[in-house]
């Protein structure tokens, strides 16, 4: 054996071992230089950030496990072709387990396009706007008026507007005209903090919910949906996938010259496979699902996530610095705005809050201060620790 062969030998069991010390002790310090660069990397912070967003460890470390030889094939999720056998078995159990997590009923199909949430701004209007039709957007924050502006571009839309910006008002069916092809929300306002806690009765016309940054997160009565959407990188996987949920009385609704990959039609026709999906970000969002279900089901999820907003609302109510402007009907599971009223201050805040390993607590430039995401993957002691950091930080500057 060469001098080179046996160094690298020796490099190779060193990193088996590590690996293996790793997976018992995650957080254990080494004392020579190479070893604690090693364990140093593996360091996780907890990440507040509104999207892309944390994701559940153990997934990641399924990921990890079987990133180069996926199930025997030899090779990773990334390589395999979408047409293979392996993928086809992640693609139907991806819709399989989202099917069943939201009881989603039999007129409903499930499809896996890209383009984000936005580019779902402009398909729904494209499939569901016909020419002389009106559409009802419900405007409640910056991403319904995104929606409202590419829906405006395909055709005539009527706008509902709350007087109070973190205000979202009961609908009845007399505030909708009975002309319109369908109502949309966005049923949790990412940046505003914002959400439906009742979802407005439409007498009968089909209600569009952009649910990209609560879905999974409690549960809901899919049948009062004409069609549910969401980028996939806040509570369903890393970010490059887009899920739909459609009722089958809205498929095939788009006019000739609609674009066939704008077309859910397409989707639903050559199930999600027309042409190269996102493949991993379809495999990890599998998998993301599976640790849904194993940790209770959505009903499981909904109340690990009660208890951590509440305990940061509860933080956030009971300080004389902290403050959160939606009033207490409409405050959202997911993502949670406050300041102290400074700028200063909130900078000093973001600062020191970084140092302890608080990532992404930086609220929206539209709304300034502070915003925690608190996404399905957060950890109730990710939680707890930025309630006692929050509350040092209040008592170091004389707070209660
Ligand atoms: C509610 C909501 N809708 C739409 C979007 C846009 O999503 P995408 O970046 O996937 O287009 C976001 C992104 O954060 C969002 O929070």
């Amino acid at each position: 054996m060469t001098t080179h062969e046996a160094k690298n030998n020796l490099i190779k069991r060193f990193h088996h071992r590590l690996l293996i010390l790793t997976k018992v002790l995650p957080g254990i310090i080494l004392l020579k230089n190479s070893e604690l660069l090693v364990v140093l990397l593996l360091k996780r912070v907890y990440n507040f950030s509104a999207g892309p967003a944390v994701l559940p460890e153990p997934v990641l470390k399924k990921v990890q496990d079987e990133l180069l030889n996926y199930r025997e094939t030899g090779m990773s999720v990334m390589e395999l072709s979408h047409r293979s056998a392996p993928f086809q078995n992640i693609i139907e159990e991806a819709q399989g387990l989202l099917r069943d997590l939201l009881s989603i009923p039999d007129d409903y199909q499930v499809i896996f396009m890209q383009g984000g949430a936005s580019l779902q701004f402009s398909m729904i209007p494209l499939n569901l706007l016909g020419e002389g039709q009106e559409a009802t957007y419900i405007q409640t924050g910056s991403w319904s008026k995104k929606a409202i502006k590419e829906a405006g571009k395909a055709g005539k839309v009527r706008t509902l507007s709350p007087s109070e910006p973190f205000e979202i008002p009961d609908y009845e069916p007399e505030d909708f005209s009975p002309e319109a092809s369908y109502v949309h929300i966005t049923s949790n306002n990412t940046i505003e903090g914002t959400r439906f806690h009742e979802y407005p009765d439409t007498g009968g016309i089909p209600l569009v919910a952009d649910m990209s940054s609560h879905i999974l997160s409690e549960k809901i009565d899919v049948s009062s949906f004409g069609l549910i959407y969401a980028g996939a990188q806040k509570n369903l996987g890393p970010s490059g996938v887009t899920v739909a949920i459609i009722h089958d009385s809205l498929i095939g609704k788009a006019p000739g010259n609609c674009p066939t990959m704008l077309n859910y039609e397409t989707y639903v026709k050559h199930e999600s496979l027309f042409n190269t999906p996102p493949t991993f970000s379809i495999y990890v969002l599998k998998l993301v699902l599976e640790w849904v279900k194993e940790n209770g089901g959505v009903e499981g999820i909904q109340a690990h996530n009660e208890r951590k907003a509440a305990l940061l609302y509860d933080c956030i109510d009971e300080s004389s610095l902290f403050h959160n402007p939606v009033p207490e009907k409409n405050r959202s599971l997911m993502n949670i705005p406050f300041s102290t009223g400074s700028e200063e201050l909130d900078a000093e805040f973001l600062k020191g809050a970084k140092a302890e390993g608080f990532e992404f607590l930086k609220g929206h430039r539209s709304v300034g201060g502070m915003r925690a995401s608190l996404y399905n993957a957060m950890p109730l002691e990710g939680v707890e620790s930025l309630v006692d950091f929050m509350r040092k930080f209040e008592s170091d500057r004389g707070g209660c």
